[in-house]
C-alpha cells in the first residue's frame, strides 16, 4: 500500500499537507487533517448527511460529509461507496465525546482504490449472519470489529506468553512437528506418509524438549500441535497452539508457582495493552483484573468431593465416578467456583499419562496438575513432573504398548545424568476463549479446523 501517493493534489502552499495517520493513533492529529487508508465499513445516510464509518486494521471511525460542505464528486463517490470498498480518506479530526474512540472525521477527499461491485457485494452484511454461515467466509469475517478485536488479544496473548519465558531465563527450543511416535496417546494422531514411513503430526512438544531442558536448564517451545481426537466439545480443535514449558530441577511446587505466575504475567498484559480490544467485545475488565498469584490448588480427592457435593445439591446431572478423569460438566462446575483459575493435582496415576511422576508419599497418584479457568472455561494447562527412573519410565512404556524402539532416544535421558524435572502446556485458543469470554473455541485463531471444518 505505501506505493499509493497520499499528498492530495489541491495542497496549497499555506495548508499543512494531511499526515498520514492511523485510526488508532488519530488523536494525535485533533484539528488536524489526515490521511487514512482503509475500507468502507458501513454506510448511513440522514438528509444531506452522509455518516460513512471506515476501518483500517487499527480501528473504526465514524465519517461526516455533508453535500454542501464537500465538493460534489466526493459527496458523489461517498454516497455510492458499496461495503468494504478500500478507500483512502482525506479530512479533519475533531473531537467528540459520543462517538466510539472519541474522535470523528468531517471528510474532504475520498480516493477509491477499489470498488467493490454493487452486483456482487460483500456477502457479511451489518445484519445478523449463523455461524456456519460465517464460518464458511472466514476469510472475510476476520474483517469485522469484533473479530479483528479477538485476533489483536491473541497476538498479545501469544507476545505476553513469550515474553514471560524470555524475561525469565527461559529459552526456546523448537521440538519439530512431524514426529515418529505418539507422546498424548496413540488414538489421536494424525498419520503421515513419510518417504513409505508412518510418520504423525505431533501432540505436544514434550517429550524434545525434556531433551533440550536437559541441554540449557530452563527451555519452551511454542508451535502449532495436532489431536485427531472425534471431539465436537466447544474446547477442541484438531491443530491448536502450544506454549510449553520445561525445567530441570523442579518439581511439582515449582511448577505450580511458575504457572501461577506465567498466567498472571499473560492476563495482566492483556488488560493493559489491550483495554479498547476488550470493550469491543464487551469484556468484563473486573473479572480479569482479578487474576493475580497465588492461585487457589486443590488435591483431585478434594475436587471429587465437591462434585460429589454438586451433584447431591442438584448442579450437576451425574454422579461423578471415582478414579476418572474430569469431563467437561465437571471441569466446568469446579472452574466456576473461584474467581481465578483453580490448579487441580495429584489425579489418579491411571487416568494420566505414562510419563507422568508418582507421588512418592502415595504411587497411585501422579504429580500432576490440570489449571482450570474461571468462569466455567475448564482445563487451560496440563503438565506435570516426569518420571525420572529408568526402570520405571520403560515400565511405564510398556505398561502403555508403546514402541519401545521409538522412545529409545527419550530414555537416554534418564541414562545419562538424570534429574528431577517438569513442565506443562498451555493451549492458546482456550486462553483466548477465557480472555475473551467466548463460548466457542473457533473463533479464537484465525482459521479454525475443527472435526467438521478445513475450509477456508
Ligand atoms: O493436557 P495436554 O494434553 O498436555 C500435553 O500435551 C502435555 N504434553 C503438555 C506438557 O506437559 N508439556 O494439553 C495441554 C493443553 C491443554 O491444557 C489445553 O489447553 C490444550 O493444550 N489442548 C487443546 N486445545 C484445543 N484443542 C484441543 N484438542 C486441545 N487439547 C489440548
Ligand atoms: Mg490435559
Amino acid at each position: 500500500m505505501s506505493e499509493i501517493a497520499t499528498t492530495p493534489s489541491h495542497s496549497s502552499p499555506v495548508a499543512a499537507s494531511p499526515v498520514l495517520s492511523t485510526i488508532a493513533a488519530i488523536g494525535q492529529h485533533q484539528g488536524q487533517s489526515v490521511t487514512l487508508r482503509g475500507w468502507l465499513y458501513n454506510l448511513r445516510e440522514s438528509g444531506k448527511l452522509l455518516f460513512p464509518i471506515f476501518r483500517d486494521g487499527t480501528g473504526t471511525i465514524q465519517g461526516v460529509a455533508h453535500k454542501s460542505g464537500v465538493a460534489q464528486e466526493v459527496f458523489a463517490s461517498l454516497k455510492s461507496l458499496t461495503q468494504e470498498s478500500s478507500v483512502i480518506v482525506t479530512g479533519k479530526v475533531r473531537a467528540d465525546k459520543r462517538a466510539q474512540g472519541g474522535f470523528e472525521l468531517d471528510i474532504e477527499q475520498v480516493q477509491v482504490v477499489q470498488r467493490v461491485p454493487e452486483d456482487d457485494p460483500y456477502p457479511i452484511t451489518p445484519k445478523e449472519h449463523g455461524v456456519e454461515f460465517l464460518m464458511e467466509r472466514r476469510h472475510l469475517w476476520v474483517r469485522s470489529s469484533r473479530q479483528a478485536a479477538i485476533l489483536r488479544i491473541r497476538a498479545e496473548i501469544m507476545r505476553a506468553a513469550a515474553e514471560y519465558f524470555d524475561s525469565n531465563g527461559f529459552t526456546r527450543t523448537d521440538p519439530p512437528i512431524l514426529t515418529p511416535a505418539a507422546c498424548e496417546g496413540t488414538s489421536t494422531l494424525f498419520p503421515v506418509d513419510y518417504f513409505g514411513d508412518e510418520a504423525f503430526l505431533t501432540q505436544s512438544g514434550q517429550l524434545y524438549i525434556e531433551s533440550t531442558a536437559l541441554a540449557l536448564g530452563k527451555v519452551y517451545s511454542f508451535g502449532p500441535t495436532f489431536r485427531a481426537e472425534k471431539s465436537k466439545t466447544r474446547r477442541h480443535l484438531t491443530e491448536f497452539w502450544m506454549i510449553e514449558p520445561e525445567v530441570a530441577y523442579c518439581d511439582l511446587d515449582g511448577l505450580l508457582e511458575l504457572a501461577e505466575n506465567f498466567l498472571s504475567h499473560i492476563v495482566q498484559s492483556v488488560v493493559k495493552n489491550r483495554a479498547p480490544e476488550l470493550q469491543v467485545i464487551g469484556r468484563d475488565i473486573a473479572k480479569l483484573e482479578a487474576i493475580q498469584a497465588p492461585f487457589p490448588r486443590l488435591r483431585y480427592d478434594e475436587a471429587v468431593k465437591m462434585l460429589n457435593q454438586a451433584h447431591l445439591d442438584g448442579h450437576l446431572e451425574h454422579p461423578f465416578e471415582y478414579g476418572n478423569d474430569f469431563g467437561s460438566p465437571d471441569e466446568t462446575w469446579l472452574s466456576s467456583q473461584y474467581d481465578r483459575p483453580v490448579m487441580v493435582h495429584r489425579y489418579p496415576a491411571n487416568v494420566k499419562a505414562f510419563y507422568m511422576q508418582p507421588d512418592p508419599l502415595d504411587p497411585q497418584f501422579a504429580l500432576c496438575v490440570d489449571v482450570l479457568a474461571p468462569e466455567g472455561y475448564g482445563e487451560i494447562i496440563g503438565g506435570s513432573q516426569r518420571v525420572d527412573s529408568y526402570d520405571l519410565l520403560k515400565a511405564r512404556i510398556d505398561e502403555h504398548k508403546l514402541p519401545l524402539e521409538a522412545f529409545q532416544w527419550y530414555l537416554d535421558l534418564r541414562r545419562y545424568g538424570s534429574v528431577p524435572h517438569s513442565g506443562f502446556g498451555m493451549g492458546i485458543e482456550r486462553v483466548v476463549a477465557w480472555l475473551c469470554g467466548l463460548d466457542h473455541v473457533r473463533e479464537t485463531i484465525p482459521f479454525a479446523r475443527t472435526l467438521n471444518r478445513i475450509f477456508p
